[in-house]
């Protein structure tokens, strides 16, 4: 893209840290506090992705990644986020899991925000925390470091605004663009077998903007974008950069990790995602084979 078609996009954040300490609890809040309802039924669907709204400002978060699928997701080239939030428990502290969430920040060359949970529980000390994680590098602004920490009670809530802000601000830094009048192209969250939509995929829009009616390859599976639905349950014409979208169309369903683009007929899609799911055959049918012949060794 040249310079010019660039215009800022939202940042995508994943949230990660140790058993238990809340990533879940903060997700949650955040969805339920942020995410305007849809018309029909008014029950928010769960489609592992999803934007807020910050003073004017868009956030999206992606839901499903733990460590295991985040991981997936790199290894496959997936690399989807631009800021990893690390929730530590502060009446607990830096635990293995805290650890690997600072290696897979620092080996994705992301920003990192602390968020320090818990501070509504008695034995809280998120100065302790801040010391803790000083020690792997993640200095707080407030004492000359360059990481932005916020205390948050994500049970209740405390905090979670300025969060959310110094999320805008940390991303602002990062100048984060993309260009909305290309053919879209992005990675798969997640995707399953609707018994009566047939294969659904959650797509995360890297680049470009998604319509219905787009002939589109993901992974090796292919179709044209039938339905488009936000994560508030709405059926959407279109879909920008770092908006996240469940489509129907595809005549299988692909894998989390997978990368999709629009093609610019159904002929082309097709014969892409055949040629695609012909060559995954063929790699699988060689790995099956070497594997039989380990065993003949072994
Ligand atoms: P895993 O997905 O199992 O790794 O855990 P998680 O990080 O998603 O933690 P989760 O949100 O499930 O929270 C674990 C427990 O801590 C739950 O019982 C929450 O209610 C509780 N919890 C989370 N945040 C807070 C908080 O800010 N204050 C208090 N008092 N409890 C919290
Ligand atoms: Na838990
Ligand atoms: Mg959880």
């Amino acid at each position: 893209d040249k310079e010019e078609d660039l215009v800022p996009r939202p940042p995508v954040v994943t949230i990660m840290g140790h058993v238990d300490h809340g990533k879940t609890t903060l997700l949650d809040y955040i969805r339920k506090s942020h995410v305007a309802e849809g018309e029909s039924g008014g029950i928010t669907q769960h489609i592992g992705a999803y934007q807020v709204d910050v003073n004017g400002k868009k956030v999206t978060f992606l839901d499903t990644p733990g460590h295991e699928a985040f991981t997936a997701m790199r290894a496959r080239g997936a690399q989807v986020t631009d800021i990893v939030i690390i929730v530590v428990a502060a009446d607990d502290g830096v635990m293995p899991q805290t650890r690997e969430a600072i290696d897979h920040a620092k080996a994705a060359g992301v920003p990192i925000i602390v968020a320090v949970n818990k501070i509504d529980k008695p034995g809280a000390s998120p100065d302790r925390i801040r010391t803790e994680m000083s020690e792997f590098g993640l200095m707080p602004e407030e004492w000359g470091g360059d990481v932005v920490y916020q205390d948050i009670s994500a049970k209740k809530g405390t905090g979670v605004q300025d969060l959310l802000e110094a999320i805008t601000v940390v991303a602002e830094m990062a100048e984060l663009k993309a260009n909305p009048n290309r053919a879209a192209y992005g990675t798969v969250v997640e995707a399953r077998l609707d018994k009566g939509r047939g294969p659904v995929a959650t797509l995360l829009v890297e680049n470009g903007t998604l319509h219905p009616g787009d002939p589109i390859v993901v992974g090796t599976t292919y179709g044209r974008v039938r339905q488009m639905t936000g994560d508030n349950g709405r059926t959407l014409k279109k879909a920008t950069p770092a908006t996240p979208v469940a489509i129907t169309g595809l005549n299988e369903v692909p894998e989390a990790g997978d990368k999709f683009m629009v093609f610019d007929s159904d002929k082309t899609a097709r014969h892409i995602g055949e040629a695609r799911a012909e060559k995954k055959k063929e790699e699988e049918r060689n790995t099956t084979s070497a594997m039989s012949l380990d065993d003949l060794y072994n």
